[in-house]
């Protein structure tokens, strides 16, 4: 994950982020503050990053990608807000920090993130550079994947698994609406900004998919074998809450190959669509690098 390129667009969104923020008066600048604490916070930027790398991919203008890869960004910051209140996961530390709710107070972090949610729509309206066909087909796909057909439905089926735990097909539903609907528009998005054909798109989005997936288990498994040191946040939680996950439903060994499974799959769609088209994808299969897991356990 060190590539020259990938650490090119990790400086883009670190650079833009902000700049897609609304203009703020002087009565909002806690809000402001609220949200650029948890904007630029540290967060490893890996959707955003997907989104320009699969536009690049595809031979498209990264350029055009950036308002899109931006707007993720935001709602993937507030959906880490939102799930880190008292009212849902309750985590003190993100990213190494205090959690939003922790350093602004719970109103504020809840204000902070329907604002993002918000302004992610805003800066996909007020985007110039791409028609408004294009523009339009990518805000539908983008509020499905964070609504109520994906991330907040998963987020749902998370937090009542708590109670009700859910059998394997269930759990994959849940990682893949709460955490794989962000990934799949990503890759999605980044092919048709860049002009993919539809059949490009299709397996970008299927590739985002396994990723998804892979991530969310990784996620899971990093809980039970990472630190706070390398997570930045307080492990062993989801035991605590008695959440379904990977590592509870199937065991450590059950959870890692799954995981292998779903990075296989990916790296399989990479294989073949650069086989195809005769590009490289260093960094899409670079990213496919953070899924490792600790060597030790
Ligand atoms: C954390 O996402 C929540 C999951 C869906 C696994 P990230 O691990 O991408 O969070 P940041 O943005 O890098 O902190
Ligand atoms: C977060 O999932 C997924 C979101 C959609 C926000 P988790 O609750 O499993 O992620 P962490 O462990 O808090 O980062
Ligand atoms: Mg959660
Ligand atoms: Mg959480």
């Amino acid at each position: 994950m060190n590539d020259e390129k990938y650490l090119k667009y990790k400086q883009l969104i670190d650079e833009h982020v902000l700049e897609f923020l609304p203009e703020i008066d002087y009565k909002s600048v806690t809000l402001y503050e609220a949200i650029k604490y948890s904007l630029t916070a540290g967060g490893k930027r890996i959707r955003p990053i997907l989104l320009l790398a699969a536009c690049d991919f595809v031979g498209g203008d990264v350029n055009l990608a950036i308002p899109y890869a931006c707007a993720l960004e935001f709602i993937h910051t507030y959906a880490l807000i939102h799930d880190d209140l008292p009212a849902m996961d309750n985590d003190d530390l993100r990213r190494g920090q205090a959690t939003n709710h922790k350093r602004f107070g719970e109103g504020l972090a809840i204000l902070a993130g329907d604002a993002l949610l918000t302004d992610a729509f805003q800066v996909l309206v007020s985007d110039d550079l791409l028609d408004d066909r294009t523009k339009l087909a990518l805000i539908d796909q983008l509020s499905q994947a964070a609504g109520s057909w994906g991330m907040v439905a998963g987020q749902v089926g998370d937090i009542e698994a708590e109670q009700t735990p859910v059998d394997y097909q269930g759990l994959k539903q849940i990682h893949d609406q709460k955490t794989g609907a962000l990934f799949r528009f990503a890759l999605e998005a980044g092919a048709i900004i860049g002009g993919a054909d539809a059949r490009t798109c299709e397996a970008l989005r299927q590739f985002g998919r396994h990723f998804g997936l892979a991530y969310q288990i990784h996620n899971d498994l990093m809980d039970v074998l990472g630190s706070q040191e390398v997570t930045g946040k307080v492990t062993q939680a989801d035991q605590a809450l008695t959440k379904s996950t990977y590592p509870s439903l199937l065991g450590l060994q059950g959870a890692k190959d799954a995981l292998a499974v779903e990075v296989s799959a990916a790296s399989q769609i990479l294989e073949n669509l650069a086989k195809e088209s005769g590009r490289p994808y260093q960094i899409l299969g670079g990213i496919l690098d953070y899924l490792t897991l600790p060597s030790a356990k």
